[in-house]
């Protein structure tokens, strides 16, 4: 098939490649022409684990570019939009950028040719784009409109898409029902996973793939819905999160037990500091917003928001509250993207503490693997010094924060962390350590849910511990015991400090702020 995928970002991008690698003649067309010239020349313009590799396998020959979207379409069978849809005013989604590439399409649409809404857009939409297009000189009866939303996440993108969970086909007419069954048959008939040069599959794949068959409206729902439904796990836990904190429960045993009922489910249970990205906050507004456009109010979702915006400051704050005052403090913060394995910025939880913590007057030093130049462009006025190396980023900082659960974080060289702080204070907003752990390397160490711990000695243990996962409290606890000193394990236990560990008088409850 011939496919035309309008609009070169996240979505579109990955799903111009991936559609190629199905073995589909695919154009990708964007109206930014030096993006255009990097696709052509090979280079891509996003982060993302094996865009490279399938770019590399078929750009020039399956898959090519364009800045002209309607040379593309007129060639085409299939046109996938894929352009951004932002926030606008009351939280709507802006859908401006789509009826401009209607507007522009709509005149070349005289061959039979299926319009597929990629991008994440509020119900209905698909009935509006149909009236769009026809307002705008495209011929009746020679195009269908469709909805197939995409489920893909940075950092896992392809395979996500070509080893998806399920595809939603939400056509109202036999036309684009066939048109996207073919599209996807090469997932579904199970036809890719038996080629070699496949992309491996993660473990959940079943060897072929289910195609949920519906109407645009309900797909279009779909997405917003499970977007909202996934973001409301992730607030509630952190609710709960910070209920353990206050009676000095464990929210991962909490998790460990609600996610073991398959009715709840094991995913998206980690509490930190939020979520953030380029779509769960945009479209919790946007679902809030489209629903009570059509007269269904769900304070829910204006909750869930307000939950994931408390928990950054609620997480500054107590940072704040355990050294005393923030002004003149030196602060590491580890990560700056979103999520782990993406250079994105957008909405980051990371970007909002660190510029809280500039704010309340912390000198921050900040280190991300692949960050950086995206952070610096998002902040261009905020006082912050980069770092390419996490030490460089804790030599003599008074806190260290880690905001992004990069697996490079996690695999740090403790003793040498603990040897260039000045103070061996470490707040984990993505719980990547082990509290036991963490106490019994020498650190006093807050995390998201989980008690505080305080280390009884203040420096490493003669046996050193060179890094905190996989290292069990069991295995030191027994290097601790060849080496002469206390277990530390259980040390650290003993040692444990109250959620609300400061120095100074604890506050009541009610006196906190955010709550
Ligand atoms: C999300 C959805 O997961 C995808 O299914 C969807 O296709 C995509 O939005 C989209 O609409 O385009 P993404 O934003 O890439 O994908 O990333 P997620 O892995 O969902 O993470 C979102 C945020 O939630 C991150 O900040 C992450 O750190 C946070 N998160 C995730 C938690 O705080 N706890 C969790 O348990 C899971």
């Amino acid at each position: 098939m011939l496919i035309t995928v309008i609009g070169s970002g996240y979505v579109g991008l990955v799903s111009a490649v991936c559609l190629a690698e199905m073995g589909h003649q695919v154009i990708a067309v964007d109206s930014d022409k030096e993006k255009i010239a990097a696709l052509t020349r090979g280079e891509a313009p996003i982060y993302e684990s094996l865009v490279p590799e399938l770019l590399r396998r078929h750009g020039g020959k399956r898959l090519r570019f364009s800045s002209f979207p309607k040379a593309a379409v007129t060639a085409s069978d299939v046109v996938f939009l894929a352009v951004g849809t932002p926030q606008g005013g009351n939280g709507e989604a802006d859908l401006s950028q789509i009826e401009a590439v209607a507007k522009e399409i709509a005149p070349v649409l005289h061959r039979s040719t299926l319009i597929v809404e990629k991008s994440t857009v509020p119900v209905c939409t698909c009935e509006a784009l149909r009236e769009l297009l026809l307002h705008n000189g495209a011929q009746a009866g020679w195009f269908s409109v469709a909805s197939n939303p995409e489920f893909l996440r940075e950092g896992s993108a392809v395979t996500d898409f070509l080893h998806p969970d399920r595809i939603v086909i939400g056509a109202d007419d036999e036309f684009s029902r066939f048109m996207l069954q073919e599209v996807y048959r090469p997932l579904a008939s199970g036809a890719y996973y038996r080629r070699e040069d496949a992309v491996p599959c993660p473990a959940r794949n079943q060897g072929r793939v289910r195609l949920l068959v519906t109407s645009a409206k309900s797909a279009e729902l779909i997405k917003h819905a499970s977007n909202a439904f996934l973001a409301t796990k992730i607030s509630y836990i952190n609710t709960v999160a910070r209920l353990a904190e206050e009676v000095g429960a464990n929210i991962d045993e909490v998790c460990a037990g609600m996610g073991s009922d398959p009715r709840i489910g094991s995913e998206f249970l980690r509490a930190g500091v939020g979520y953030g990205g380029s779509c769960f906050p945009k479209d919790v507004a946007a679902f809030e917003a489209v629903a009570r456009r059509c007269g269904v109010d769900i304070p829910l979702l204006r909750e869930v928001a307000r939950v994931n915006e408390e928990q950054r400051i609620r997480f500054v704050e107590k940072v704040r509250r355990t050294l005393g005052t923030l002004r003149g403090r030196r602060i590491a913060a580890l990560g700056l993207a979103f999520k782990e394995d993406t250079d994105d910025v957008r909405e980051s939880p990371a970007i909002a503490i660190v510029c809280d913590l500039t704010r309340q007057g912390a000198l921050v030093c900040a280190h991300d693997p692949a960050a950086i130049s995206r952070a610096r462009e998002a902040l261009p006025n905020v006082p912050i010094t980069y770092t390419q190396d996490p030490y460089e980023a804790a030599r003599g900082c008074d806190a260290l924060l880690i905001l992004t659960a990069w697996r490079q974080f996690a695999g740090l060289d403790l003793q040498k962390l603990h040897s260039l702080m000045k103070a061996p204070l470490i707040f984990d907003g993505r719980n990547l350590f082990v509290p036991e752990e963490m106490a019994a390397a020498g650190f006093v160490y807050h995390s998201v849910g989980r008690p505080s711990l305080r280390a009884e000695r203040p420096a490493m243990t003669p046996i050193g511990l060179p890094s905190a996962m996989g290292y069990t409290v069991a295995r030191i606890a027994a290097a601790a015991e060849q080496a002469g000193v206390e277990a530390p394990a259980r040390a650290a236990s003993q040692s444990r400090v109250p959620n609300d560990y400061s120095p100074r008088t604890p506050q009541r409850a009610t006196d906190r702020p955010h709550q």
